[in-house]
């Protein structure tokens, strides 16, 4: 998918969150990364509609996400940094089900769906589980089965393997790896980003790096002073 920003913008108030950016991204991974602060999350929140820019636009193959909110939204998928906020309904089989029967499919076709995306992420063995039993890796993965349930084209992960044992960041790691679907992942987790053949780097709302992983890891030490 072609995400464009054409000199984007995002501000609360006085206070800068995003400075105006126009950028072009199509690549399959795209990695996000900067200080706390800096704007990865408010760059996020704009490609999937859920902030509106305060000037300039951004598109999703064309369709604007203030304009055309409804079909610019159906093609992200955002995975929040937290994501038990994110599952709403008390079963994760049920919350996973929740975007299909929203499409008014018939009950077979749910659960034909919700099958194949516990499988898909190898969490047949949570469907029937509660949210808050859940550890911080399985909440990623029942999220992330949520979210491409609904056949988003990009998907949008805000730190995924923050807080994570390196057992749940392995795990979650290897579920961005395989997936067909476009990704975007703000991460500080260094190894995450570093074979991605583009990352951004964030400082202080404003793209200060564009290119290949390892430059931009680089990048990210020099802003970081270690
Ligand atoms: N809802 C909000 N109201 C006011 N300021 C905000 C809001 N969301 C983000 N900001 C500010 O915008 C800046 C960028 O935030 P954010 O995009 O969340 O950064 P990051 O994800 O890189 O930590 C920060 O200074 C933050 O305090
Ligand atoms: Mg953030």
């Amino acid at each position: 998918m072609h995400i464009r920003f054409d000199q984007a913008e995002l501000r609360f108030g006085d206070r800068v969150a995003l400075q105006p950016l126009s950028l072009s991204l199509t690549e399959l991974r795209i990695g996000v990364i900067g200080l706390n602060g800096s704007g990865k999350t408010s760059f996020a929140r704009l490609i999937a509609g859920l902030a509106k820019p305060t000037a300039g636009t951004v598109t999703l193959d064309g369709l604007d996400t203030v304009a055309d909110e409804k079909a610019a939204r159906a093609k992200t998928g955002f995975i929040f940094q937290n994501p038990g906020h994110q599952i709403i309904l008390p079963v994760i089989r049920e919350d996973i089900a929740l975007g299909p029967k929203s499409r008014g499919l018939p009950a077979t076709e749910v659960e034909r769906l919700v099958e194949d995306a516990l499988a898909r992420f190898g969490i047949g063995d949570l469907a029937a589980r509660r949210p808050h039993e859940l550890s911080g890796g399985e909440l990623q993965l029942a999220a992330l089965a949520a979210v491409s349930v609904n056949r988003p084209e990009v998907v949008i992960f805000d730190e995924p393997t923050n807080q994570l044992d390196l057992k749940n960041r392995a795990k979650v790691k290897a579920a961005i790896e395989g997936l067909g679907e476009q990704a975007i992942v703000i991460s500080h987790d260094l190894e995450l980003g570093a074979d991605f053949s583009r990352v951004l780097v964030f400082h202080e709302g404003a793209l200060v790096f564009d290119g290949g992983g390892q430059d931009a890891v680089a990048r990210y030490r020099e802003i970081a002073g270690c």
